[in-house]
Parts: structure tokens; C-alpha cells; sequence
């Protein structure tokens, strides 16, 4: 056969064992179903990059699924007009995963703003502070590791007193500096906090190991959704109670959350969601359509992308295992956009080094968007479409605010 020559498609020739009824069915759309990448790949030789290995060998389940989301990430949400939020829930920033992704895809300009759990941010702060968090082991015995003045999230052990505790204490030292002294929300918590972070990785001769450290020097807001369920929101109380002025307003975060996203939407582009795990972060970061929809009564048609990867299941009825299509009926993605919305199953410390690589291996950088700094305009633009879509005046003041 020529080199050339297509292989004969080979289709059963004896079909004495074929049933009646589909000897006699023509089966239009068979080459359509049938017309997707057959499973052949190359055997592996240990030569592959990552970038070869996700596109030719995560070929079913849940691997196809980390495919897609790479290239959901890759090709759809890295668009310039694109902007991209990320909700981070589970343990990740003790698992090295600060270090190893969030602040590369931070720097790299691939995320514009993010939600975190408060846990996060405040384990973030040992890696800026040059505490060491070490590898450990399930296996260990809790009350011995009480006894020897260590804490343990799953196979990751952090000293009590040199490091728990001694984050605490330089913690509650910034908490009551001038600057915190006002009502804020948590971006701006998180900013002054980053501000620290970056003068500590300094100090320390160390680089990029820090998330609030890279989120403040890039202008990337982050937000937590429970502002009070952490040790940070725990240190922010306990000074409370020597008079710290430090109020924390979370509906400033609803807001300026949702000026993002509609800001987004008004300048012609498009907002993408990546939710690692589900909890609060999640819902915060979604919820930014029905406020901008439901509550604020402005015309809108929910998140243009949506890439989840999560372990929780759907049919429990709880938000972290909500799929796509259920968020669509409450106006959080767009029934649009739904062929570019993939969840996939598997551990964010699996899943979250190898969409990093394989972004960073295969697109450019984009201009940091800054939207830390845009935030007071981005407000102003939200203010002005709520009066303008609602017959509603300032409480106690003018008939409209601008
Ligand atoms: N995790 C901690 O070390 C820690 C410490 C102190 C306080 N907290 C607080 O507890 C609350 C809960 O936070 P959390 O971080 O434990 O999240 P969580 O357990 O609430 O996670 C939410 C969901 O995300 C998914 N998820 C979690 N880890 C995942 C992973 N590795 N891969 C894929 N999916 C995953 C799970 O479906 C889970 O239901 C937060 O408010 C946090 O601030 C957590």
C-alpha cells in the first residue's frame, strides 16, 4: 500500500450474527458518534514533556477531563478579553501549592482576582515568614505529635509554638498598626497584609513563595468569603477585644466582587471562573451573576467559562459538588457557555501543578490587569447601573447616587 493511501475503513462483513432490527437500520449519525480520537496512543518512553503527555495520553475519564481543563484554561480563558477569577478551597497553600503554582500563574497575569478560604492566606503567611512546613505522614500518632509540640493537616506537620503560634504573634503585631485601624474589606485586609509579606520574603533572601506577597505586588485582590472562620479572622478578633478599630465588612467584598464581573461583561469581554474545590470560595465567586441578576436587577447572563476541579459529588445537594448545568438555572454561568465548563474529579494537589505547567508551557504572559487598583471605579460603575435599572433612592439621601 502506497504511504499515502488511507488504511480501508473496516466495517464487519458477515453480519449473519447482527440482529433483524439493526441489519435494517441505516445508523446516519454512527460516523459522527464514532468520529472522536481513537485510543492508540504511543507507548511512553519517559522522554515525554507534561504538555505531550496531558494531549496525547489523558485520554478518557477523569485524565480527559484535566485535558479539556487545561485547554479550556489555555485556549478559551487566557484570551485578553478574559477575566479570570480563581476560588481555592482544601489545604493548599501548606501543601507547597503557593509556592509551586498559585504565585506562577499569579505572575504570569493567568489569574485576575481570588476568593480563598481564610486558612490559605493565613498558612500562606509561614512560607513568606521563612517558617518551615514539612512533609510528614498520615500515619502518625496525634497525641504524641501534641506531645512533641507539632500540628498535622493530613501528611503536612507545622511546629506549634515556632511556627503556629509564632505567626499568630507577628500577626497581631500588623493587626494593630495605624493602617488597620478603619472598616475594610478583605481585599484590602489581604493587600496591607501582602505588603508585609513581600518586606518578610525580602528579609529573608527568599522569592515568590508567598501568594499574598505576589497578589499585592501584582495588584491581584484577594478575597476570603468567612472572613471570620480562620486564624486570620481569629488574630483579627482577638485584637478586638484591646480596641482595634479593624472592622471587616464583607459586603464590600460582595460588591467589588461584582463590579468585576461586570465590568468584564460591559467592556465586551468575558469572565471565567476556576474553582479549586468547592466550600464558600466557591458560591462567593459565582454568586457575583445572581447579585449583579437577582439582587441588583441589571440585565446579565452569568460566567462565560466555568473549570472545576473537585472530590465532591453532585446528588448530596451541596454547593462544592454543584455541576455547570445546576448553576445555570440560578444565573451563575451562561446556558451558552455550557460546552466550555468541565469538572473534573481528582485532588487539586494532582490537578494544580499540571494545568500551571502546561499553561505556562504553552501561553505567553498576560498584562497584569491590575483590578486591586480599579476597584473604587469598577464600584462606581456597579452604583450607577443599579440606579439606572431600579426606581430606587439613597436611603436618606438625594433621589440618586450620581
Ligand atoms: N484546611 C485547613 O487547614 C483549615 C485550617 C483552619 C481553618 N480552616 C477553615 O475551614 C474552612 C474550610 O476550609 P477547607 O480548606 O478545609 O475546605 P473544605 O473542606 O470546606 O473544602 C470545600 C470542598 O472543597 C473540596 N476539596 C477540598 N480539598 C480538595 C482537594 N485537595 N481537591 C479537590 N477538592 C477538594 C471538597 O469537596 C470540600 O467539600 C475554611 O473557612 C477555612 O478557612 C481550614
Amino acid at each position: 500500500m502506497a504511504k499515502t493511501q488511507k488504511p480501508p475503513r473496516r466495517y464487519r462483513e458477515d453480519l449473519s450474527e447482527t440482529p433483524d432490527w439493526l441489519k435494517r437500520k441505516k445508523c446516519p449519525q454512527r460516523d459522527q458518534y464514532l468520529s472522536g480520537k481513537r485510543i492508540l496512543p504511543a507507548n511512553l518512553t519517559g522522554k515525554e514533556k507534561l504538555t505531550d503527555l496531558v494531549d496525547e495520553t489523558f485520554l478518557a475519564y477523569n485524565a480527559a477531563r484535566l485535558k479539556e481543563a487545561c485547554q479550556l484554561f489555555v485556549r478559551k480563558m487566557l484570551e485578553p478579553d478574559v477575566t479570570v477569577g480563581m476560588s481555592l478551597a482544601g489545604a493548599l497553600t501548606p501543601a507547597g501549592l503557593g509556592c509551586s503554582s498559585i504565585v506562577p500563574l499569579i505572575k504570569a497575569g493567568f489569574v485576575d482576582w481570588i476568593v480563598a478560604t481564610g486558612a490559605n492566606l493565613y498558612h500562606d503567611l509561614h512560607f513568606a515568614l521563612n517558617y518551615p512546613v514539612r512533609v510528614g505522614s498520615f500515619k502518625m500518632d496525634d497525641t504524641e505529635l501534641r506531645n512533641n509540640d507539632i500540628v498535622r493537616i493530613y501528611d503536612v506537620l507545622l511546629g506549634y509554638s515556632d511556627c503556629l503560634m509564632a505567626t499568630d504573634e507577628i500577626l497581631r503585631s500588623i493587626l494593630i498598626q495605624p493602617e488597620f485601624q478603619k472598616e475594610m474589606g478583605t481585599a484590602e485586609l489581604h493587600y496591607l497584609l501582602g505588603r508585609y509579606a513581600a518586606e518578610w520574603e525580602r528579609q529573608a533572601g527568599l522569592k515568590d513563595v508567598s501568594v499574598l506577597a505576589a497578589a499585592y505586588r501584582a495588584g491581584v485582590p484577594c478575597y476570603t468569603s468567612s472572613p471570620g472562620d480562620s486564624t486570620i479572622g481569629m488574630n483579627v478578633a482577638g485584637v478586638e477585644l484591646r480596641g482595634s478599630k479593624l472592622r471587616i465588612n464583607p459586603s464590600i467584598d460582595v460588591n467589588e466582587t461584582t463590579a468585576f464581573v461586570l465590568a468584564a461583561k460591559r467592556a465586551g469581554g468575558k469572565s471565567a471562573a476556576v474553582l479549586w474545590g468547592g466550600g464558600s470560595p466557591k458560591n462567593f465567586m459565582l454568586q457575583t451573576e445572581p447579585q449583579i441578576q437577582e439582587v441588583l436587577r441589571i440585565k446579565e447572563y452569568g460566567h462565560d467559562y466555568f473549570l472545576q476541579v473537585t472530590d465532591a459529588r453532585p446528588d448530596t445537594g451541596g454547593l462544592s459538588g454543584a455541576t455547570p448545568s445546576e448553576a445555570v438555572s440560578w444565573g451563575k454561568v451562561d446556558p451558552e457557555s455550557l460546552p466550555d465548563a468541565v469538572v473534573c474529579y481528582t485532588d487539586t494537589t494532582i490537578a494544580m501543578p499540571i494545568l500551571t505547567h502546561y499553561a505556562l508551557a504553552t501561553h505567553k504572559p498576560r498584562k497584569l490587569r491590575r483590578l486591586y487598583d480599579q476597584r473604587a471605579a469598577m464600584i462606581k460603575a456597579l452604583t450607577k447601573e443599579y440606579f439606572l435599572h431600579n426606581p430606587v433612592k439613597m436611603i436618606d439621601g438625594p433621589d440618586r447616587m450620581f
